[in-house]
């Protein structure tokens, strides 16, 4: 999707703010991921927190993909978008007891677990219904993802995961626990992460680990190496497709499996960010002492990132073709934080406009609130409109 393919004319009918995404797009992502990942006998679980719209899980299990979930109803909203329960891994440090069981029930492929209390307790679960559940154990790797704090998570200092030196104590403990099978060890360092030295860095500590695996005794069929692969938030149009090649290619020369293991991973963001965009209509133009604001009727309850994470999206003025002018670009919420870009360079803007905030299908329309009393926005797919 660049800014002159919008199909500005169908959108006209419609109330915004309202996500788009691009099908076509997702389709070729989709395709090309897959045809990586079976290259080299991998498996790809998609990170269901990045985008749980139906449609868009929907595309991605006729994909033949597996999802990885943080919550009981991500794995209901999986299964019911088609995922097979033999696809649906489930991990999170706060999985409650009614999450458990739901996901017992289902008899999903494994538990991404991340205590010891949490196995005890699913220990039990799964003993009073009479199951074993898989599990892989989450490690947090010490390993430094580089990106915005607030999506870090594979440091010390993180709530994730089980550190490198508690390893031996935890398969000790699994050994007791009747109705867990240890399948896997699972990491995730964090999220955006845009230089691939990073999972470089991660590659060689599962290399660390698998020889202290070795020496336990412990035998590990599959590898998780999480999600994390950042996309290009400055310019979409010229990189709509991640670099899967350069990730996989990476972890295939970097990583040492052992007869027989398979190596997981769980993207989010790149698979489904650069199909989705925010439109949004102008609502006003406003002249201001010193600047000019465009006000949008999108806002930070529709598309947090930047509030939250000071996070870039492109935008665009796909109905202007006029010269540029610098506005902020801001939305209709009670808070200053309430603003999209500052001095952004913007075809010269009028009220009705519609203006596309890019690369927002990842973390965009799941993410959105409810505050000031505003709806949701609705969706709608390219091959729909
Ligand atoms: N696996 C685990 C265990 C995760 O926690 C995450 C993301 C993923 C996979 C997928 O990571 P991805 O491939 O999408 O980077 N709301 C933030 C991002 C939070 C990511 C949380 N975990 C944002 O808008 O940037």
């Amino acid at each position: 999707m660049t800014k002159g393919t919008f199909p500005v004319e169908s959108f006209k009918g419609l109330e915004t703010p309202f996500y788009y995404y691009d099908v076509n797009l997702l389709k070729e992502t989709l395709s090309i991921v897959k045809e990586i990942t079976h290259k080299y006998g991998y498996i790809q679980h998609y990170a269901v927190k990045a985008n749980a719209n139906h449609r868009i899980l929907q595309t991605i299990a006729t994909a033949g993909f597996g999802a990885d979930c943080v919550s009981g109803n991500e794995v209901k909203a999986a299964i019911n978008a088609g995922f097979p329960a033999s696809k649906v891994v489930f991990a999170g440090v706060g999985k409650t007891d009614k999450e458990i069981n739901l996901a017992l029930d289902y008899n999903i492929f494994c538990f991404n677990v991340e205590s010891l209390p949490e196995l005890e307790v699913m220990n039990e679960l799964a003993e009073k219904k009479g199951k074993t559940a898989s599990v892989a154990i989450r490690i947090n790797p010490n390993v430094d993802a580089h990106t915005h704090e607030y999506i870090t998570t594979g440091l010390n200092e993180n709530k994730f995961g089980f550190s490198i030196s508690f390893l031996p104590k935890v398969f000790e403990k699994i050994k007791t626990l009747k109705n867990i099978e240890l399948i896997g060890i699972h990491f995730h360092i964090g999220s955006q992460i845009t230089e691939l030295d990073t999972f470089s860095e991660l590659c060689e500590k599962l290399n660390d680990i698998q020889a202290i695996c070795d020496k336990e005794g412990i035998n590990i069929q599959h590898i998780n190496l999480g999600g994390g692969l950042g996309i290009d938030y400055d310019d979409p149009n010229a990189n709509p497709i991640p670099d899967f090649k350069g990730y996989y290619e990476l972890i295939n020369q970097k990583v040492s499996l052992r007869k027989g293991q398979i190596l997981h991973t769980e993207l989010g963001r790149s698979i489904v960010a650069q199909c989705g965009s925010l439109i949004s209509r102008v609502t006003y133009v406003k002249e201001g002492e010193s600047k000019k604001f465009v006000i949008l009727d999108a806002g930070m309850t529709d598309l947090i990132r930047p509030a939250l994470y000071q996070a870039y999206h492109k935008i665009e003025n796909i109905s202007s073709n006029l010269p540029v002018q610098q506005y902020d670009v801001v939305g209709p919420i009670c808070e200053s934080s309430d603003c999209f870009a500052k001095d952004y360079d913007l075809n010269e803007t009028k009220r009705a406009d519609f203006v596309a905030l890019r690369s927002a299908g990842a973390y965009g329309e799941i993410m959105a609130s409810q505050y000031n009393c505003r709806e949701l926005p609705k969706a709608y797919l390219s091959d729909s409109l």
